[in-house]
């Protein structure tokens, strides 16, 4: 069924609060500004991103290893990466309203080109009223350590994870003795003073990164760059299974890009509200070490044990936006047709076909009847599934055709009824939740029978 992209939108943040996925923060207290619970659907989904994420990029590669820094370092980091001076978004206040806007965004609504911030000509889109001048704006998001509050206790919350990675290099160099490439991942927090939130959990003030500063020979670089894009569409179709069709790789210009930058994809995507970025992937040559080098007066080089010469490594870094995920996953996979409900009105039938492997609940065990002896080998299989790992919820409670629902809507993949020839046959019904198809299967083979359905 083709739908509405604002309708699309609105009835899945309807689903996620309604399901468990996702909640607004802070709700009974007004709620805060773009702030997400993400509940027990919805923490299950991002973990299991974030799992396979974190094997398929460290645990499984000879050349990528993980760290963990603090969300609060020494601000010096910050000076010398740059981001004090230069981490800014165009702001421009309406004189009237008062309300603040993005500048780029204001100009990207009226037709103007994206990233441009001239606003000759334009109003205030609430009110009409006039502009003040552009000004920059600090995204950093600035708190205080210790008992004074005063210029000396300032510091600040990590706007990216990157700067950690780049902080402890010569401490990973030193402890590994590798030779290059060396990839350091990273998965957690950051923090921007976002003016402009808003669509859902795309852009916040606080989410979760994941990242890569892949350390290369200078002359690597560009090679190393090509393999981490194939790596990146392959996680988008092979593990998101989003489709090609929604995914844009949009080669920044060399005017558009960062001026330490050879160069720079970003991966956007289709989303209801326009195509937008999802990840990036940058050669950000040897910029961040050189910056830390000359900070920090530590020697960053990498001595390399064929040549004998010390340089700096150039970095790759792909980077991918952990909530972002969440959202697309959720986007892609959601499917709405039109059912009819108990008073006979048309109303929107969701599945989330996530796949398999991501899938909060992988199987729900459902007995036909709540007597006659089904409760009991109902939950002893779940206890069997859940023994074996495998996330299972059991429900007994109203009709099957109302249980089945309710785990379409949670994307759960295999749904098992327990039966009255269950107690003769030690069989159980497992229902396809994409294709509706349903197989008998021994009761003694199910762990086995989903195990290999998520190898697949
Ligand atoms: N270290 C590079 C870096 O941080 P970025 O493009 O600013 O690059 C990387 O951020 C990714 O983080 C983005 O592609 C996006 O997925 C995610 N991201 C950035 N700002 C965000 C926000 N305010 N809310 C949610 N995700 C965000």
């Amino acid at each position: 069924m083709s739908i509405d992209p604002q309708k699309k939108m609105d009835l899945l943040v309807s689903l996620c609060k309604r399901r468990g996925f996702i909640y607004p923060g802070s709700e009974i207290y007004g709620g805060f500004a773009n702030s997400w619970d993400y509940g027990p659907y919805g923490s299950q989904l991002k973990k299991n991103i974030r799992d396979a994420w974190w094997k398929r990029f460290v645990e499984c590669r000879p050349d990528v290893v993980g760290v963990e820094t603090p969300i609060i370092m020494n601000p010096k980091v910050w000076e010398a990466s740059g981001h004090l001076a230069t981490f800014t978004d165009p702001l421009v206040d309406c004189k009237r309203c008062k309300k603040r806007f993005r500048a780029d965004h204001v100009a990207e609504a009226a037709g103007r080109e994206a990233g441009s911030t001239d606003l000759t000509g334009l109003v205030c889109p609430e009110c009409k009223g006039e502009f003040t001048e552009v000004r920059n704006f600090n995204l950093m998001l600035k708190t205080y350590i210790g008992v004074t509050e005063d210029a000396t206790s300032v510091a600040y919350l990590r706007p990216e994870t990157a700067g950690g990675m780049f902080v402890a290099w010569k401490n990973i160099r030193d402890s590994l003795h590798r030779r290059l490439p060396i990839g350091v991942a990273q998965i957690g927090k950051a923090f921007r003073n976002e003016i402009t939130t808003g669509n859902f959990i795309f852009r916040t003030r606080e989410f979760d990164q994941m990242e890569i500063e892949y350390f290369v020979k200078p002359d690597q670089g560009a090679a190393a760059f090509e393999r981490w894009l194939a790596d990146m569409k392959s996680w988008c179709e092979d593990v998101l299974k989003l489709k090609p069709e929604h995914l844009v790789y949009h080669e920044i210009a060399d005017e558009d890009r960062a001026f330490y930058s050879t160069r720079t994809i970003d991966i956007e995507y289709h989303y209801p509200f326009g195509v937008k970025e999802l990840y990036g992937l940058a050669n950000r040559t040897d910029y961040d070490l050189s910056r830390h080098q000359d900070a920090s007066k530590e020697d960053l080089r990498f001595l390399d044990p064929e040549t004998n010469e010390r340089y700096i490594p150039h970095v790759i870094e792909p980077t991918w936006g952990l909530d972002r995920t969440v959202l697309v996953t959720l986007l892609e996979h959601l499917d709405i047709d039109e059912a009819e409900s108990a008073t006979g009105d048309a109303e929107p039938r969701m599945v989330l076909r996530f796949p398999p492997a991501l899938a909060p609940v992988k199987a729900a065990i459902l007995p036909l009847q709540k007597k006659g002896g089904l409760p009991e080998v109902a939950t002893a299989l779940a206890e069997t599934l859940r023994s074996h790992g495998l996330a299972t919820e059991y429900d007994e409670s109203a009709s099957i055709g109302k249980r089945y629902r309710r785990q379409d809507e949670i994307g759960t993949p295999w749904c098992i009824t327990v039966d009255m020839e269950s107690l003769t046959d030690q069989a159980a019904t497992i229902r396809d939740r994409d294709t509706m198809a349903q197989e008998r299967v021994a009761i003694a083979e199910i762990p086995a029978w989903i195990e290999a359905k998520l190898r697949k």
